[in-house]
């Protein structure tokens, strides 16, 4: 492999590509925190009659949407490649179809344009993306990444610095949303549909399940209230908006319990940034921010834009890393599993993503 291209450090103009999932997205994102250009392509419509993502149609949705997307947000900016100072693009954990169509597409672009090719983490994407929208949030900040793979309370140090505090030993509180949503027959994608019919239930009507509460251990759980949620719609005896709001209690009570845990072992308490998908949640943030204030901790939630996938995470992700000259070469390998942390101690179960 030949040298890597020099890295431009000073307010660098960095191109996202993010398709990891279900969101085909491109952004072209500058140091001093300007989107410039941004455009979104979402696949509900075509996943939305199997209830779930499925990867080989994400995967080749991804690669019919993303060459022309790539010309518009380009066209959008009024830019070429030669104005742009590197590549970056999520280089995994996600599924590996879509991945590959993201990650295989920058390489061909940074190879074209002799620039260099950034392969970002999806979840140091989510962990920097507060970062992008708040000036004045610095390191360290305790996060709680919150998405449809994972959940996870990392300390974030620095750019590459991720410490895991704990993560989830079954499912993700993004994939317990979902299931509830499809129990309850709201739905795919079910988060949003969760939060909406919470508003109008009684939180406290179904009786429910907090998993590890109080626990010694770290770690979160969801399977169990998942579980709850279904024998609670099964018994007929509950109306579907009071289990939606009773789970996203259950829900909320263990996201608090847990960061309480972390807490304890942190001698200062750093700010708190909640990040991901089920961060757009408005009871979760509010919820998140009575918490930080109680502690003397500031807070930070990115716009709901910016917690969902995107682009400019990942493009935002690649301006941080200029500085510190990290670029990676043309034979990165996509990687479905990318812990942010790999010196972090396996939590027992089988089922811990990433
Ligand atoms: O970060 P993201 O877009 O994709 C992953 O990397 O997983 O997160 C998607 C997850 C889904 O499980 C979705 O149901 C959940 O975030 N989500 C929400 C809300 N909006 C999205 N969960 C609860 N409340 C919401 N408003
Ligand atoms: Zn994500």
């Amino acid at each position: 492999m030949s040298e890597l291209p020099s890295i431009i450090t000073d307010n660098p103009t960095v191109l996202g590509i993010e398709s990891s999932c279900d969101e085909t997205a491109v952004a072209i994102v500058r140091g001093d925190r300007t989107i410039i250009a941004e455009r979104i392509a979402s696949q509900e419509a075509e996943h939305a009659p199997y209830g779930g993502v499925v990867p080989e149609i994400a995967a080749r949705a991804h690669a019919e949407r993303l060459a022309p997307m790539l010309e518009a947000v380009m066209a959008d900016a009024d830019m070429t490649l030669e104005d742009v100072d590197a590549i970056a693009a999520t280089a995994g954990p996600g599924l590996i179809g879509g991945v590959m169509v993201g990650l295989v597409s920058a390489k061909a672009l940074a190879m074209a344009s002799d620039k260099p090719l950034i392969a970002v983490n999806h979840l140091e994407g989510h962990a920097l993306s507060p970062r992008l929208a708040d000036p004045d949030l610095g390191f360290p900040y305790l996060l709680l990444l919150v998405s449809g793979g994972h959940c996870q309370i990392l300390l974030v140090e620095g750019v590459g610095e991720y410490r895991r505090l704990a993560t989830t030993i079954d499912d993700a509180l993004g994939e317990a949303f979902d299931k509830t949503a499809k129990i309850l027959g709201l739905g795919y994608p079910g988060g949003p549909k969760v939060e909406k019919l919470a508003l109008t239930g009684d939180a406290s009507a179904v009786s429910l399940p907090r998993p590890l509460k109080g626990s010694k251990e770290p770690h979160f759980s969801f399977a169990g209230l998942k579980s709850a949620v279904l024998r609670a719609y099964d018994s007929g005896e509950h109306r579907s908006e009071d289990i939606a709001a009773s789970f996203q209690q259950a829900a909320i009570d263990c996201l608090i319990d847990r960061l309480s845990h972390a807490l304890k072992d942190l001698e200062t308490p750093p700010s708190l940034v909640v990040a991901g998908g089920v961060a757009a949640n408005t009871a979760i943030r509010s919820a998140l921010e009575a918490f930080a204030n109680k502690h003397h901790m500031r807070f930070a939630a990115p716009p709901l834009a910016l917690c969902t996938d995107n682009a400019a995470m990942i493009a935002w992700a690649g301006c941080e890393r200029m500085p510190l000259e990290q670029s990676d070469p043309l034979d990165f390998k996509a990687r479905p599993r990318w812990p942010l942390d790999p010196e972090a101690e396996k939590a027992r179960g089988a089922g811990v993503k990433a």
